[in-house]
């Protein structure tokens, strides 16, 4: 690679391409927040609303179906509009719905407004990931992309820190705060700020300069490549990119149509990452913990403690994540993580068998761990947060957005991520029906999908450490 000015420039280059994905990672950030942040203000909502159980399922895990809209959207709008348009669509959308929420009258405008905030964490969660690897140099591109994983684990640790504060500052998230409003409206208010920070930061990003080419705008593409990669010489990359793009018509969802099942072979990788990253449970230890720590011996007031301390590990792993993937590389990383999730969910599954069942006063059934099985599955559930942190949780969301040729990006990327949501919505709706079959049934079954995850690996995810976007071709092979 010629670097114009040698180490200086070449530093400074890293500093400005740093600089965009960070402020395209913002995305994942609003993402965690938007997902974690009806966790402190559920009860609250429940109560003012006056409830029931069914309603009150509804209220949290519509907005999961709001992600799966928004992200199947994000496809050909990025194609047609650009990729930092749908930025700031979704900025726009995560502000409306912030002041939606925080002021809603009643139940029906909040699951209204819960949805339109999944609009944008869905569109977030494409677009993120597609940019970031499109305006990446290759040999960093997987750090890079990491950024997004960061940004959604952080997000999440800042609505938990957010909700606490303001329930406390309040003396609880159902007292009266500022203007008269209640402290559970200001933790959906509170999003208001990162939202207006995204779209701004949104407003000064370069367009992708795959996009730019796609769109005839080589000129344009050829400066955003020199001042971003710091190569001077882009025409060969220009060219490349022009080839792989086919650009004789314009790309819609058709494009992804293939021999296999109807659709290209490596679309379904993408849509398979998405089914197991979420398969394996990783959203039930996140949006149940509670009785996860309650089942385990733990008071409700040390379940919050213990939540903080799953997040932190969450964003600590993601930095051995990143410090990672560009050197041993993707595969690798999936394939410990499948191992040690299906060891730690097996290891839960087993600890859970030991457990007695407790029906408390409210007649809700918690199963109860004594001594040593207890330590077991506090100590396993601990392990399975870390072997996803640093493998599933960033290196899914790396590969969505490279290995799919320029030529169907978008769209793939849109399909896999709305599959993305379905399976989240899937599992996180199932959970408490699954833990009234048994624990030992639902931690077996995730256990289950980690195994099947590890053969998938093995046999069909690619090798992509190190390769341009280019080199991604409809039918990339294993290694
Ligand atoms: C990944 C998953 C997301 C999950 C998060 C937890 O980003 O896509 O569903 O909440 O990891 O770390």
């Amino acid at each position: 690679m010629s670097t114009p000015g040698g180490q200086e420039t070449f530093n400074r280059m890293n500093i400005r391409i740093i600089g965009i994905c960070v402020a395209a990672a913002l995305g994942g950030f609003l993402f965690g927040f938007d997902t974690a942040v009806i966790n402190g203000a559920v009860d609250a909502m429940t109560e003012t609303f006056a409830l029931g159980p069914a309603l009150k399922g509804f209220a949290v895990s519509s907005a999961l179906l709001g992600c799966a809209a928004g992200a199947w959207f994000a496809g050909p709008i990025a194609n047609r509009l650009g990729r930092v348009p749908v930025m700031l669509i979704a900025a726009g959308l995560f502000l409306a719905s912030s002041f939606g929420s925080g002021l809603a009258f009643g139940v029906a405008d909040l699951i209204a407004w819960r949805v339109i905030g999944g609009l944008g964490v869905g569109a977030a969660s494409v677009i993120a990931p597609a940019y970031i690897a499109e305006v990446s140099p290759a040999r960093i591109r997987g750090r890079l992309a990491s950024l997004q994983q960061l940004a959604i684990v952080t997000g999440i640790f800042a609505a938990l820190l957010s909700d606490a504060f303001l329930a406390n500052s309040a003396g609880g998230s159902l007292e009266e705060l500022w203007l008269g409003l209640e402290a559970w409206r200001w933790m959906f208010l509170a999003e208001a700020i990162p939202a207006l920070v995204y779209g701004l930061a949104a407003l000064r990003l370069p367009e992708s300069p795959r996009y730019l080419v796609a769109r005839g705008k080589v000129d344009e593409a050829t400066k955003v490549l020199r001042v971003y990669t710091g190569i001077i010489d882009v025409g060969d990359r220009i060219r490349a990119i022009e080839d792989s793009l086919r650009s004789d018509h314009r790309v819609s969802l058709r494009d992804l149509r293939g021999s296999r099942l109807g659709l290209k072979p490596v679309v379904w990788v993408g849509i398979l990452l998405s089914v197991f990253q979420q398969f394996v449970g990783i959203n039930v230890i996140f949006y149940y913990s509670t009785t996860l720590w309650r089942s385990v011996g733990f008071e409700e007031s040390d379940a919050l403690t213990i939540t903080v301390i799953t997040s932190i590990t969450n964003i600590v792993v993601t930095l051995i994540a990143i410090a990672l993937v560009d050197r041993i590389g993707r595969r690798p990383l999936l394939l410990v993580g499948s191992a040690g999730m299906f060891l730690s969910l097996g290891l839960m599954s087993i600890a859970f068998s030991q457990a007695t069942l407790v029906t408390a006063a409210d007649g809700t059934v918690n199963a109860d761990l004594q001594g040593g099985w207890a330590t077991t599955a506090l100590i396993a559930a601990n392990a399975f947060v870390v072997f996803f942190g640093v493998s599933w949780g960033p290196v899914v969301w790396v590969l969505l957005g490279e290995i799919f040729p320029n030529f169907i990006r978008a769209g793939a990327l849109a399909v896999a991520a709305a599959a993305q949501w379905l399976a989240n919505f899937a599992i996180s709706t199932s959970f408490p029906a699954f833990s009234e079959i048994g624990l030992t049934f639902a931690y077996g079954f995730y256990a289950f999908f980690a195994l099947l995850s590890f053969a998938f690996v093995y046999t069909q995810v690619p090798e992509t450490k190190g390769r341009e976007l280019e080199d991604m071709t409809d039918d990339i092979r294993v290694r």
